[in-house]
């Protein structure tokens, strides 16, 4: 087992390793007497991997009570955090009382915010049980649902007390949902880590999924701890975000997050190379790496679309938005790119 610590304003811990799922119990033992926990999960998660968790923490002296939901982004919503709410306050939790949220990022989102509002704050426990929860939205914070304007609107930065995460679980995702997070892997080597790229282009991924995941979750801690509320370094997470994001709006949610940023980092990639940012060369290092996972490299949108999406990103300041380009593998910068600047720079990055 892996332990990474997160010096947020408020630290913790992040347990990675293989059964995890078993000893959640034992961990948050570590750090609680035994009190009530709601253990929030979607349908899918708790025939999966529900009874395992339920035990483990009644085994350590948890009263557990289980919070189940629809699957699916909908769910990221007030009206479930609505029924959230209520169904603690119907229980009586206390501010002492604790959430835990055992799934992917809408879990963890939704219970998040739950645990940032509910008799104005309570601790909760991060449980991730996709690869994309496991390096990102698990790690962190950043707490959201979903508005009709958009997604992530309303929310509140809230740290978890603690992470556990089991890598185990990643062998039950669909193929195409475990390269989406691969894809942030790609990320966190493209900013910071430039040794993760050839090990994620390399035959052993599979065998080490602990390795990785903990190599990004302190790259993450690295960043959260320098600027926890986003308003400096963190904005160097959101490498191929910015366009990502209207990628999967201008293909109305078809393209999912991962692929969506795929084709986003490389479309930044190939601007930075024609600019002079970077080498020649970093485009197809990257591309490597992400066709290991069979992640998109080109991007279907023309320059236009993009860019009139991107201006609407909500974080945009005034006339300008920050970029992230690369300088080497291993090294990223943030750039402020005004409307102009921007449309020209994506039109680069796809040879228009
Ligand atoms: N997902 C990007 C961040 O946590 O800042």
């Amino acid at each position: 087992m892996k332990i990474v610590e997160v010096a947020a304003g408020k630290p913790y811990p992040v347990y990675i390793g293989g059964g995890l799922n078993d000893r959640a119990g034992v961990l948050a033992a570590l750090r609680y007497s035994p009190r009530k926990l709601a253990l929030v999960m979607d349908r899918n998660v708790a025939s999966l991997f529900g009874a395992r968790a339920e035990a483990s923490f009644s085994a350590a002296g948890f009263r557990v009570e289980k919070y189940v939901f629809e699957p699916g982004e909908d769910s990221k919503s007030f009206e479930e955090l609505s029924r959230l709410l209520e169904f603690l306050a119907e229980r009586e939790y206390g501010r002492n009382d604790l959430l835990a949220a055992l799934g992917g990022g809408v879990t963890g989102d939704l219970t998040g915010f739950a645990a940032s509002v509910y008799q104005r704050g309570c601790e909760y426990i991060q449980l991730p049980t996709t690869l994309l929860a496991a390096v990102d939205s698990s790690v962190g914070g950043k707490t959201a649902v979903n508005m009709r304007a958009g997604k992530n609107l309303a929310g509140a930065f809230w740290q978890p007390s603690l992470v556990i995460c089991d890598c185990d679980a990643f062998a039950t995702l669909p193929a195409r949902e475990l390269s989406c997070g691969a894809a942030e892997c790609v990320k966190y080597s493209m900013i910071g880590n430039p040794a993760l790229l050839g090990l994620l282009a390399g035959d052993a991924v599979p065998l080490r999924w602990e390795e990785i995941v903990e190599r990004c979750v302190i790259q993450k801690a690295a960043v959260v701890a320098l600027d926890e509320r986003d308003t400096d370094a963190r904005q160097i997470l959101n490498f191929g975000h910015t366009i990502g994001h209207a990628i999967e709006h201008l293909s109305k949610f078809k393209v999912l997050h991962g692929e969506a940023v795929a084709m986003g980092m490389m479309v930044m990639t190939r601007a930075a190379e024609q600019m002079g940012f970077c080498a020649p060369g970093i485009s197809s290092a990257l591309a490597g790496a992400l066709s290991a996972f069979d992640l998109p490299t080109d991007c279907p949108y023309p320059a236009d679309a993009l860019a009139s999406h991107a201006f609407t990103d909500k974080k945009r300041r005034g006339d300008e938005i920050t970029l992230i380009l690369p300088r080497a593998v291993g090294e990223c910068e943030l750039y402020p790119a005004t409307v102009n600047e921007l449309r020209e720079i994506i039109r680069m990055g796809l040879g228009e």
